[in-house]
Parts: C-alpha cells; sequence; structure tokens
C-alpha cells in the first residue's frame, strides 16, 4: 500500500470513528432540565430536573419502551398520538401518564420515609 492512501485510510477511519462517538454521545444524552408544559392550557407547566433523575434512576423507569439509553426519546413521541395511548394533556388527573410516573413514584417513597420530590400539585405544577 503506497503511504499516501495509507494516511487517506486513517484519516477516513478517524472521520468516521469520531462521527460515530459524537453521534452517540448526543443520542444518549439526556437533558438537563425540561419544563414539560404540553397542558399549560389547563394547568401551569412542571419542571423537571431530568438530570438530577436520570443520576439515579435508570432511563427505562420511565422511558419504559426503551431497551437501552439511547433509544430514550420524548414521551410525546407516542402519548396523544394513538387513540389507544394515553394523552397527557386530555387524561384525567388518575389516569396522567406522568402523574402515573412522577406522583406514584414520589408518594411511595414519601410513605417508605425516604428523600422524595413534591407531591403537592402547586409544588410540581409551578413554571410560569
Ligand atoms: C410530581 C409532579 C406532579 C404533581 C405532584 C402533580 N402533577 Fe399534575 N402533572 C404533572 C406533569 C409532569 C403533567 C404533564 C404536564 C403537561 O403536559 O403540561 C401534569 C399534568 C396535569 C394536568 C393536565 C393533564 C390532565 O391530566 O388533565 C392536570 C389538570 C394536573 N396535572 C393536575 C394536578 C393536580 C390537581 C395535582 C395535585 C392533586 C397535580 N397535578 C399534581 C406532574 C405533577
Ligand atoms: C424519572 C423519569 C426519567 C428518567 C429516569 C429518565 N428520563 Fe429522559 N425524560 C423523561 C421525561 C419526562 C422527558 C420529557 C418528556 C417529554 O418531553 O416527552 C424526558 C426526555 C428525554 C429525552 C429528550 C427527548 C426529546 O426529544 O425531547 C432524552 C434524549 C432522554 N429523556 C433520555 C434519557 C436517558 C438516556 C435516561 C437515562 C440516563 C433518562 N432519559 C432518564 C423522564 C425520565
Ligand atoms: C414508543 C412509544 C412510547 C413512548 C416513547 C412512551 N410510551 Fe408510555 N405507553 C406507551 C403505550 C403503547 C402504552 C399503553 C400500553 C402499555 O401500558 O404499555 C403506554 C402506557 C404508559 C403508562 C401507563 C398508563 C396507564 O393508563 O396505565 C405510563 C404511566 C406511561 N406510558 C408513561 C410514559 C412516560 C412518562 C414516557 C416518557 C418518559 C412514555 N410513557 C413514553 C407507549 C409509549
Ligand atoms: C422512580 C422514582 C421517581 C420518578 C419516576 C420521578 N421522580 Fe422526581 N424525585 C425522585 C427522587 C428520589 C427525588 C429526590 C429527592 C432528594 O434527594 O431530594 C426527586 C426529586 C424531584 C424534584 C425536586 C428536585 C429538587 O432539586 O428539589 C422534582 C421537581 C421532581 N422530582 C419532579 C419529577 C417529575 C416532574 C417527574 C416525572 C416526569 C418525576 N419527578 C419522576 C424520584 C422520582
Amino acid at each position: 500500500m503506497n503511504r499516501k492512501l495509507a494516511v487517506t485510510l486513517i484519516a477516513l477511519v478517524v472521520a468516521v470513528a469520531f462521527a460515530g462517538t459524537m453521534t452517540f454521545t448526543f443520542a444518549g444524552t439526556p437533558p438537563e432540565t425540561i419544563v414539560i408544559d404540553k397542558a399549560k392550557n389547563k394547568k401551569p407547566g412542571v419542571t423537571f430536573p431530568h438530570k438530577e433523575h436520570s443520576e439515579r434512576i435508570s432511563c427505562e423507569t420511565c422511558h419504559h419502551t426503551a431497551k437501552t439509553p439511547e433509544e430514550a426519546e420524548s414521551c410525546f413521541a407516542c402519548h396523544g398520538k394513538e387513540p389507544d395511548i394515553p394523552d397527557p394533556s386530555a387524561m384525567s388527573a388518575k389516569k396522567n401518564p406522568f402523574h402515573l410516573t412522577c406522583k406514584v413514584c414520589h408518594s411511595d417513597l414519601k410513605k417508605q420515609g425516604e428523600a422524595t420530590g413534591p407531591t403537592k400539585c402547586k409544588d410540581c405544577h409551578n413554571a410560569e
């Protein structure tokens, strides 16, 4: 193999590997804080400290359809799109998928006397 070709090939391999890493990092890096406010016409939005949660709770606990962290995506990719998948902005508070995820975990931990997040309406629904 001539030297010029070898150098070109190495550069190509490095470029591909780098692009691969970047895509991976982007897809697997969860946002730090998210304001969930699709239903703000009914109730003020919720400021969700995503990073704090994803550091201690496994991704699949909330992203229940993801088999790997890279597969985690917005809940709204499915919820609200199909008639048989609960729509967070059109549900009773008891069946709201966010209440079932967020509120139920916080309340359970509270009952067990563990450190937990808010369980009162206005402590979650506090975004402008
Ligand atoms: C642990 C956090 C949390 C607590 C506590 C909480 N909520 Fe929510 N709630 C959410 C999230 C997240 C959403 C989705 C917000 C959106 O899509 O805009 C939501 C959505 C809603 C909605 C709009 C959708 C629907 O179901 O109609 C209403 C109304 C609502 N909550 C009422 C309440 C009431 C009343 C309480 C107290 C009894 C309460 N929430 C407590 C997190 C919480
Ligand atoms: C306590 C629940 C919870 C945990 C744990 C969690 N997430 Fe999330 N994640 C959410 C919620 C809620 C949203 C935003 C809701 C929405 O906009 O659909 C979100 C949004 C995301 C998004 C952005 C989707 C978009 O397109 O806006 C990515 C990416 C993501 N999470 C990845 C992860 C990864 C990777 C982990 C594990 C390291 C993780 N999440 C852990 C609840 C969680
Ligand atoms: C790939 C599609 C998809 C994504 C993304 C998704 N869900 Fe779901 N979810 C479903 C389907 C389908 C159901 C109904 C069947 C079932 O229970 O598995 C469901 C059901 C639920 C339920 C149970 C509702 C009930 O009435 O018992 C909760 C809670 C829930 N999802 C929360 C979430 C949260 C929170 C997120 C984002 C962090 C999310 N889902 C992302 C497809 C999805
Ligand atoms: C599986 C359990 C679990 C789920 C699911 C969960 N949380 Fe939490 N949450 C916690 C724990 C544990 C803490 C931290 C308690 C501590 O150490 O301060 C917390 C803390 C919080 C805090 C307070 C953070 C602070 O710095 O004061 C908010 C706000 C919060 N959660 C909102 C949410 C919302 C909104 C959702 C749903 C999208 C959610 N949580 C889902 C367990 C959970």
